[in-house]
């Protein structure tokens, strides 16, 4: 047990029971990297009034973002200084020059060391151009300089999908020295995005060893959003396994992990709190609860009994709110209600017991899409319910999407072109140059990504089109942060917020629908959530707003869980291959792999996932339908 979670109270200890190594929860990312940074210029300021360095450990990754921005803001506005200050960095990828965009010396130069005042001399990062044959004398050599600076005061951590912590994948020994490593795929996978494609990714890294970690005196492992939860679940409550490096961190006596609520997710005290504590039973809890068992049991929700209930720590509730009868009944009509083949309301129905209103009839409807194809990815079939059910629809394209459009289907596109128009205003020469000459990740140039915006837009209009939505209902809103070129984005602006006011004012929708992943703090998705969040609180005192209702679906990476949907939307198999054209319309994204070990297409991915939902309703003892698509309501009514 870490000294940490030793020091805590009885209580907190029995409610962190599965828990072994030490935790903090914050609300966002943002938040907990100030205390994190707190932390690091609390300890470098302590080392200068000793007269001593600070010793620090590096990540990159998208993790420690928040953290060096902080970092940097306290230098320049609050004057810390970094003068005391000598670093070294986890890893490297290898082979790879220090100026590409995607090295690692180039993260911490862009993220920290250009906007501080640390001597260049302190800053120690592996270096990805040495000869192969000098590897591991290099990686020696960085041992043996970690060892004179007097060891790692403090080691920040990210960690990977499959459990690494620097680059010591699954498999990697506990007293592993610093080393060349083979990356694993999912790791590949997982930076496809930031090398534009999987076969750009090198194979091999220079990382520090698991046991350079474990000899730091202190270690703070940071993890956002829920694409993290799973692994973080395996990290501190699983067995310490080589097959999730993490794992080893439980016997160091002073990590702490820190967490954002997305990330933390699945541990015991937030995914099954009943587990662990005392607990005030509400109809989302019970319903929480009830589905938790039927999972476990693999049970039917209506085949639940008093003993099931009681043997799996949920007498209480069976006591305040039983018999198992009742419960399940509460249940099972909860989640029937939020079955509804009629998203934007039954028009002259009872509404009572259904999750959308019958009147205004027909509403106007806008969906925000994060890029162009999300809208039909996530919800193709609700959509196309809602324009045969005779609503408005609108469809409002946040952002261009045009740096996820390959240099080939440009090259194709301008073949066409070029053989067609003559007067067209772009230089296709200069732009075929560019193609030509560009290595993977480069910034593409301003035209080459109008082309390329014009490519996503004319296949959103063709989607749309198949699906009956009226052309003067599109918006192509372009946001300003998203055009920066790179998977790097901009910082939202006024300029972007103004942009979703706009769609909302001219439309003023009865419903909206967005993309509600909190997947990834620094992604496109959570910024065009956010934007929508701040939109929505500028205008909550706009008339149409109280007849507007707001529903979140979810992006790629995760379903919602069904314990927490408020309308789930039947798609019969017409409407699914319905669905899977409108996707294909999105032709520039067909081959986009979501990235996994299962090596699929996003498209694929996505059906695959309603028509899972749909089981899994099965499986619970409700209709048995072809897919299902989820949403969750937006309470904009709790807001501002
Ligand atoms: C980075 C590193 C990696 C990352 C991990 C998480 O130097 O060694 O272990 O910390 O892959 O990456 P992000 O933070 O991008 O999710």
């Amino acid at each position: 047990m870490t000294d940490q979670l030793a020091k805590l109270d009885v209580i907190e200890r029995l409610e962190r029971k599965y828990e072994k190594l030490f935790t903090n929860v914050y609300e966002n990312a943002a938040v907990a990297s100030k205390i994190v940074a707190d932390e690091i210029a609390a300890l470098i300021q302590q080392k200068y009034q000793q007269g001593e360095k600070c010793v620090l450990g590096l990540a990159t990754g998208s993790s420690p973002i928040g953290v060096y921005r902080e970092l940097v803001r306290m230098h320049q506005e609050e004057g810390l200084s970094f003068k005391n200050v000598i670093t070294f960095n986890l890893d490297e990828y290898y082979p790879i020059e220090r100026e590409n965009v995607q090295s690692y010396w180039y993260f911490m130069h862009e993220h920290l060391f250009n906007h501080i005042d640390i001597p260049a001399e302190n800053i120690h990062i592996p270096d990805g151009t040495v000869a192969e044959e000098d590897v591991f004398d290099f990686c020696q050599q960085y041992e043996t300089a970690i060892r004179q600076a007097g060891g790692i005061d403090l080691q920040i951590l990210g960690i990977g999908r499959t459990g690494h912590i620097g680059f010591n994948e699954p498999g990697s020994g506990i007293n592993s020295p610093t080393r060349m490593v083979t990356l694993d795929s999912l790791t590949i996978a997982d930076a496809a995005g930031d090398f534009h494609s999987e076969e750009n990714v090198p194979r091999k890294a220079i990382t520090m060893g698991v046991g350079t970690i474990m000899q730091s005196r202190r270690i703070i492992l940071m993890a956002w959003g829920e694409k993290k939860a799973s692994i973080i679940k395996q990290a501190i409550e699983g067995p310490v396994v080589d097959a999730v490096p993490a794992t080893y961190l439980q016997h160091h006596n002073n990590t702490e992990i820190v967490l954002d609520r997305e990330a933390a997710a699945d541990l015991v005290r937030f995914k099954t709190p009943w587990l662990v504590r005392q607990v005030q039973w509400n109809d989302r809890l019970i319903r929480k609860a009830t589905l938790w068992l039927c999972e476990k049991l693999n049970k039917p929700i209506l085949k639940l009994t008093n003993r099931d209930y009681n043997d799996n720590s949920l007498g209480d509730m069976v006591v305040s709110h039983g018999p198992a009868y009742d419960i399940n009944l509460l249940v099972f009509n909860m989640l029937q209600k939020s079955i509804t083949g009629w998203p934007g309301g039954k028009p002259d129905a009872d509404d009572s017991q259904r999750p959308e209103r019958a009147k205004p009839y027909p509403k106007r409807v806008l969906v925000f899409s994060p890029h162009p194809g999300d809208d039909m990815l996530a919800m193709g079939g609700t959509i196309n319910r809602l324009v045969e059910q005779g609503h408005e629809v609108f469809v409002a394209y946040q952002t261009s999407g045009n740096i996820a459009v390959d240099d080939n289907m440009v090259s194709k596109y301008l073949y066409f072109t070029e053989n067609i128009a003559e007067n067209l205003k772009v230089d296709i020469k200069k732009i075929n140059n560019e193609l030509l000459s560009s290595n993977p990740g480069d910034i593409d140039g301003e035209e080459t990504r109008r082309l390329k915006t014009y490519i996503r837009q004319a296949e959103a209009i063709s989607a749309c089109r198949f699906l009956g939505i009226d052309e003067k209902h599109i918006l192509f809103l372009n946001m300003p942060f998203y055009e920066t070129g790179t998977i790097k984005k901009a910082s939202l602006t006024n300029n972007d917020i103004t942009q979703i006011i706009e769609a909302m004012r001219t439309v003023k929708p009865h419903q909206i629908y967005l993309a509600g992943d909190l997947t990834d703090p620094h992604g496109t998705h959570r910024k065009c959530f956010d934007s929508i969040a701040q939109a929505l609180d500028n205008v909550n005192t706009d008339s149409w707003l109280n007849d507007c209702r707001v529903w979140m679906y979810h992006g790629t990476w995760k379903e919602w869980d069904i314990a927490e949907v408020d309308m789930a939307v039947p798609v019969s198999p017409e409407e699914l291959r319905k669905k899977r054209t409108a996707i294909f319309r999105h032709s520039s994204q067909k081959e986009v792999m979501f990235p996994g070990p299962d090596n699929m297409e996003i498209w694929r991915f996505a059906i695959e996932r309603n028509r899972d939902t749909a089981i899994k309703y099965d499986k619970l003892g409700m209709a048995e339908y072809e897919a299902i698509e989820l949403f969750v309501e937006f309470p904009i009514n709790e807001k501002g």
